[in-house]
């Protein structure tokens, strides 16, 4: 089904949902760049690789490609780096549940 068919309000929310997924993306290979511990890193790198399949499935259904949002991949990027890596993965994620 092509975005053209889609109910233009479910298109609307699969959209932010593709951003979202675009943005998790680069996030999470951000965060698995700054952090030292091996296992996180890897799980990151994980965590972001799941994030850019999700945006390609997406962008498969609805034709619709985005740029990453940049300030918003800065934000959570730098919470990451000064804060609690959990803190701020769980304010990213309630971000997202809000869309
Ligand atoms: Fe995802």
């Amino acid at each position: 089904m092509k975005s053209k068919e889609l109910d233009p309000d479910i298109l609307a929310r699969i959209l932010r949902f593709q951003q979202g997924e675009l943005n998790e993306y680069h996030t999470y290979a951000n965060l698995a760049k700054l952090t030292k511990d091996k296992n996180n890193r890897r799980i990151l790198e994980k965590i972001s690789a799941d994030e850019r399949r999700h945006y390609l499935i997406l962008q498969n259904a609805t034709g619709k490609e985005f740029t990453p949002n940049g300030f918003r991949i800065r934000f959570f990027s730098l919470l990451g780096s000064v804060l609690e890596l959990s803190f701020a993965l769980r304010l990213m994620e309630k971000g997202r549940s809000l869309i």
